[in-house]
């Protein structure tokens, strides 16, 4: 096994949360030092963005066929939209003395690690350079500039993640954390590319020593020590869905032959008082290098349309996590619970479109109210090829009983599952009193053994699919609530996992949410407009 193989087990074993202790975290939250949850450059100018909250003509339901999505042209606007839509506020929300923002794309803890960088060299757009999106300004801090632009009118969306913001609250299992969101922002991304006509690639060639060095990560001296960025993923804006895949990695290291850096990130809390050797010590063992270009081509898959006809800017907008659910709902409609993890199967629609492996992550559903489905614990295996091994490593006794459904779905055992659902997520009831709750079983061992780096791209994926459920619940007018907090090995345990050959990395919640009146909701964007 090599040193970055072990030190990822390591990692991953020791930050799982048992019954009888949670991974290592703060004694104590030091609340006003709370990371700001924005990041700024000094010393950058900036570009104001067109104001946000334009609506897109298109339906949610449009992006099912991305033909049908009117294309539009490439401009400021558009570009702002697609980083509002895909990481900008979407309300603001108070209780009492306290007020915080949401955003289009969720995070644990809405402490928001990733951030959200655009390459150009489009110079009817902006002057080519390096551009940081600062969500709560809309606007773009030019980061660096490139003098001798290689003359293709290029754009690149990256993603970034600041460890600290995270680990501030969650201590070691932060790493995890920080990975989801990257999931969750990269589909944010590909489904507001669709519904702007677009679609973005997923460069998954990249080395992340280049990347980091494409975003000015590395500028050591540009950033608090505890603070730093660690790189995550680069997406080529193809402006049409059908665009041809790219044949060659991208060539933005000729950029940086001319380039001209300005700035330094600003401190984000005044005191670092709890250290997490271990995350730096997982980051460090889970750094991609370069690879040969993949690109998956998926087949279309036939959903029924959504029960709710919005427009998918709106539902953008309006995604939110429950808060609690109403167990005395009515059950979810079995129509919208098909189309609800339909769409989580590998398809050629978007956030697929910005995916490029075979699914890695299956689906163990804890059914509490749907309609025509008994209540029990059933399972969804994303891809044939791996339904028998899954077979062979859980339980003996589970049924396996198939069920019609328009993707690979059984029964294994009938019952009623909330309370099992309840304790293992961490006792919380967002996971029984839902209509199913879910948790994502991962091939494991095998990806992190060929490569450390995968474990990351792993939680990716779980981050994809919950994004998925976020959007896909709104759109059956219901809600959901990712769900990072359960206990690693007592959920393998049901299962009847004896290895870590499946390994569950998350776990989400839908159904339907009952609101808390004493929270007061504000505009997104009222404070730009004073
Ligand atoms: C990776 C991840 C893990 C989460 N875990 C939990 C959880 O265990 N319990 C919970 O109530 N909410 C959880 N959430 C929901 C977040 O608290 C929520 O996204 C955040 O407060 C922002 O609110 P919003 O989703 O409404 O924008 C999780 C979200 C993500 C993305």
């Amino acid at each position: 096994m090599t040193e970055d193989s072990a030190a990822v087990l390591h990692y991953h074993q020791r930050t799982k949360h048992q019954v009888n202790a949670y991974a290592k975290g703060p004694a104590s939250l030091d609340w006003d030092d709370q990371p700001n949850p924005f990041r700024r450059f000094q010393g950058c100018e900036t570009v104001a963005l067109p104001p946000p909250g334009k609506e897109l003509a298109c339906a949610f339901g449009d992006l099912d066929n991305a033909q049908s999505v009117p294309g539009q042209s490439v401009d400021l606007n558009s570009i702002g939209l697609l980083l509002e839509l895909a990481l900008g506020l979407s309300a603001w929300k108070q209780y009492g003395p306290d007020k915080w923002a949401l955003r289009c794309n969720p995070s644990s803890g809405n402490l928001h690690p990733t951030e959200c960088y655009l390459i150009s060299t489009h110079a009817a757009l902006v002057p080519p350079g390096v551009y940081h999106y600062v969500s709560y300004d809309h606007c773009l801090e030019r980061r660096a500039s490139f003098s001798e632009a290689h003359g293709k009118d290029e754009i690149y969306i990256a993603l970034s993640s600041i460890h600290w913001r995270e680990a501030w609250k969650y201590g070691e299992r932060a790493f995890r954390y920080c990975q989801h969101d990257v999931g969750h922002a990269l589909a944010a991304l590909s489904y507001a590319a669709a519904a702007l006509g677009w679609r973005l690639e997923l460069c998954s060639e990249v080395a992340d020593h280049d990347l980091a060095h494409w975003l000015g990560l590395d500028r050591s001296e540009d950033f608090v020590p505890q603070e730093h960025e660690a790189p995550d993923l680069l997406l080529r804006l193809l402006a049409e869905p059908n665009a041809p895949f790219a044949e060659a990695p991208p060539q933005l290291a000729k950029l940086y032959a001319s380039v001209q850096w300005y700035g330094s990130a600003t401190a984000l809390s005044g005191r670092h008082f709890y250290q997490w050797p271990i995350i730096d010590n997982v980051a460090k063992h889970t750094q991609k290098p370069i690879t040969s270009l993949e690109r998956y081509q998926p087949t279309p898959l036939a959903l029924a349309a959504p029960s709710q006809h919005i427009k998918a800017s709106q539902l953008i907008r309006q995604r939110r996590s429950a808060q609690h659910f109403n167990a005395k709902a009515e059950a979810l409609g079995l129509a919208d619970f098909q189309r609800i993890i339909g769409a989580t199967i590998t398809n050629s629609k978007a956030p697929f479109t910005s995916w490029n492996w075979a699914p890695e992550v299956h689906l163990f559903i804890f059914v509490h109210q749907v309609a025509g489905l008994v209540p029990g614990l059933y399972c969804v295996p994303r891809s044939a090829k791996d339904t028998a091994a899954l077979q062979a490593a859980m339980r003996e006794d589970f049924s396996w009983h198939s069920i019609a459904a328009p993707f690979e779905f059984y029964l294994l055992v009938p019952g009623n599952v909330k309370q099992a659902a309840k304790m293992l997520s961490c006792h919380q009831g967002i996971a029984s009193d839902s209509a199913f709750s879910l948790g994502m079983l991962a091939r494991f061992a095998d990806p992190v053994l060929q490569e450390a780096w995968r474990y990351r791209r792993l939680f990716w994926e779980c981050g994809l699919i919950g994004q998925i459920l976020y959007l896909e619940a709104e759109a059956a007018g219901v809600r959901g609530t990712g769900i990072g907090c359960f206990f690693d090995d007592a959920v393998h345990g049901m299962l009847g996992l004896q290895d870590d050959n499946w390994q569950s990395l998350y776990h989400f919640t839908v159904g339907t949410p009952s609101e808390d009146n004493r929270i007061q909701t504000f505009p997104a964007y009222d404070h730009l407009l004073a």
